[in-house]
């Protein structure tokens, strides 16, 4: 499931964590790098690798927004509602994706060009409202430059 380009990453990695559990989150995200989900052949295949209960790989898949739970779309819009962001426009943002696009939330476009998550906070408070599109942050993002993305995405 990993290449062996990750597998010597993996090996590298080792020695500088006390224990296999620790690199779960950074196997994880070379599991999604390569696939772009992570699905519960992948959580089974981690927790063999890195020798730690399945319920623990599972747990760190599902606690944190950025593994992907199923197949995403050529581009991931995830919007955040958090504090911050939800006082500044960040609930109307998420409708407005999801209506522009005409899908729900965590559905994917019937051309499979964009998916649309919310999230908790992404450590981005201070340039709220904001949204994140693949590894990309669009910040203090009004739905005028929504649109334009959208438009240059389509
Ligand atoms: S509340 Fe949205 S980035 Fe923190």
């Amino acid at each position: 499931m990993l290449s062996e380009e990750n597998l010597k990453k993996v090996e590298k990695l080792k020695p500088r964590f006390q224990t296999t559990q620790a690199l779960t989150l950074p196997v994880l995200w070379m599991i999604q790098q390569q696939h772009g989900w992570i699905s519960s052949e992948a959580m089974l295949y981690v927790a063999q690798l890195l020798n730690v209960p399945v319920s623990h790989v599972y747990g760190v898949v599902t606690f944190y927004t950025m593994y992907n739970q199923k197949p995403v779309g050529k581009y991931h819009l995830q919007v955040c509602t958090n504090v911050s962001c939800m006082l500044n426009g960040g609930e109307e943002l998420r409708d407005h994706v999801c209506e522009r696009l005409g899908v729900k939330l965590g559905e994917t476009t019937s051309d499979s060009r964009f998916t649309v998550t919310e999230v908790e906070c992404l450590g981005s408070c201070g340039t709220a409202p904001m949204m994140q599109v693949n590894d990309d942050y669009f910040e203090n993002i009004s739905l005028e430059q929504v649109d334009e993305l959208l438009e240059k995405l389509s």
